[in-house]
């Protein structure tokens, strides 16, 4: 099986740009933060997402699993498919705050190494090339510069309707790269084997095709 991993920080395409290069390849793209978000909405369920032994012990009772239908993932809580509940802003706070506890981050290991195992995968998380698949073919680290990734993000807001500052959606992504960055467990870095993917300058288009390149000249 052909193991792609790509890691960087939020707001930097990834999530697109992975789910189009895997189309283009013909692999699964595996969004290993839906897992996070799973524990996380399940924490808040059950009212102990400020409590860090309660989301321990919760995961006794915790089973999440991925699913996938002509490419497209979904995540099931305790045999329910959650994928609709999970892209709150509540969820990504608390979904911040799990993946930083090292047993949610083991419980969570097997799962998305099984599905490695037994497809072709473009995985996108943050500790992917480092932690989980440290054996992957291909190995690349997006990112682009924190004023590009505040600008992007401004402008979807914009375009939602929401009354923000270009300044405070700036600041609010340089606290997230430094929180992801400097928790203890798997923070965010690059492996030593990371191809280094900057798409500051690049459309949408030309990152996915840069992407697409790359790992086809990996694994050919
Ligand atoms: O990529 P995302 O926004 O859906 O991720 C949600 C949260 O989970 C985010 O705070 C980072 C964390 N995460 C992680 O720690 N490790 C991963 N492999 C994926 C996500």
């Amino acid at each position: 099986m052909i193991n792609v991993a790509i890691d960087g920080p939020a707001g930097a395409g990834k999530s697109t740009i992975a789910k189009a290069a895997a189309k283009e390849l013909g692999f699964i793209y595996v969004d290993t933060g839906a897992l996070y978000r799973a524990v996380a909405y399940n924490a808040v369920k059950n009212g102990v997402i400020d409590d860090e032994q309660g989301i321990i012990s919760m995961l006794d009772d915790t089973k999440v699993e991925l699913k996938y239908v002509e490419g497209v993932q979904s995540v099931y809580l305790n045999g329910e498919d959650v994928s609709g509940f999970i892209r709150t802003p509540e969820i990504s706070m608390g979904a911040s705050k799990v993946s930083a506890i090292p047993q949610v981050r083991e419980f969570l290991l097997n799962l998305q190494r099984e599905i490695a195992k037994t497809n072709n995968v473009i995985m996108d998380g943050r500790d992917i090339a480092t932690v989980v698949l440290p054996d992957a073919e291909v190995k690349i680290f997006l990112f682009a510069s924190p004023e590009c990734r505040a600008e992007r993000r401004y402008k979807e807001l914009v375009e939602k309707g929401e009354n923000v500052s270009f300044d405070d959606v700036l600041k609010d992504v340089n606290q997230r790269d430094y929180q992801d960055s400097h928790r203890e467990i798997a923070p965010l870095k690059p492996s030593e084997e990371s191809i280094m993917a900057d798409t500051s300058e690049l459309t949408l288009q030309e990152s996915i095709d840069l992407i697409v390149n790359t790992i086809k000249e990996r694994i050919q």
